[in-house]
């Protein structure tokens, strides 16, 4: 597995990079980065190259110019930037949550160039006016207690239970990746978040394979709410992964990875 930094128009973007065969893009939740896909960056599937970016202002990707600039579509579009310059013009998009409001936005902006769609524990939807109520608290914890303010308290969301009980080590690993973040590019993804447009009319038009793969235990995205949006999705596969939180791909990293690629 390589880290490397790819120098676009709109700044360097950092990425991981593994495997080879197919090109698949690996987007990740809030408030992480790149690192989240260790585990399937370290096996990736035979046959597919793996590229994970940090998004914009996250990792080390550094946040360019107002955190109120960033929204889903700038991301989506720095993505495609980022496969252009690896050479990949149309490529499988995985993203997990806000990996997945991304993913979504990239269908948006360019179906032509997604082959293959993979979404994890993530909704279609907009925020609700409570959401967005949350979101402002959010903004305000961030400003208050830097990023490690959120980690405290987003960790019970983001893994399930047994995995906090029984893992120590996975809920200070992803403690310790939101940690590394500034507290303007974890503001920008917020309000990125916050003001993410309604995607559930672009489900039914979706025309590549798809997975939707959720964690049985996932709070943040339960899975009857991810099982719903893949039935409005045609010929879209459902994958539960038993006894996983939010944070599927971690919980359940080996059944995560060959959901990844699993006939749809
Ligand atoms: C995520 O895991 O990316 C976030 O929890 C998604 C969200 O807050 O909407």
């Amino acid at each position: 597995m390589h880290s490397k930094v790819a120098r676009l128009a709109t700044g360097s973007m950092r990425y991981l990079e593994s495997g080879h065969g197919n090109p698949m893009v690996l987007l990740h939740a809030f408030p992480l980065g790149a690192e989240q896909w260790l585990p399937q960056l370290a096996k990736p599937p035979i046959g597919w190259r793996l590229v994970a970016p940090d998004l914009r202002g996250l990792g080390g990707s550094a946040l360019i110019g107002d955190p109120a600039g960033v929204s889903m579509d700038t991301y989506a579009a720095e993505v495609f930037e980022l496969m252009a310059h690896l050479d990949m013009p149309r490529a499988a998009v995985a993203g997990l949550s806000m990996g997945g409001y991304v993913a979504l936005a990239m269908v948006a902006r360019d179906a032509s160039r997604v082959t293959r769609l993979v979404l994890a524990d993530t909704r279609a939807g907009a925020d609700t006016a409570e959401g967005r109520a949350a979101r402002d608290r959010m903004i305000d914890l961030v400003r208050r207690d830097g990023s490690s303010g959120v980690a405290r308290e987003m960790i019970s969301k983001l893994l399930s239970e047994a995995a906090r009980t029984q893992q120590p080590d996975l809920a200070h690993a992803v403690t310790a990746l939101i940690e590394t973040n500034g507290p303007d590019g974890v503001e920008a993804a917020i309000r990125a978040m916050k003001t993410r447009p309604d995607r559930t009319a672009l489900l039914a038009a979706i025309t590549c394979p798809t997975v939707v793969i959720c964690g049985g235990e996932d709070v943040v995205t339960p899975p009857d709410e991810c099982e719903a949006m893949a039935r409005q999705i045609p010929g879209a596969r459902f994958v539960r992964l038993s006894g996983a939180g939010h944070l599927s791909n971690l919980e359940s990293a080996a059944a995560f990875t060959d959901a990844l690629v699993v006939e749809a």
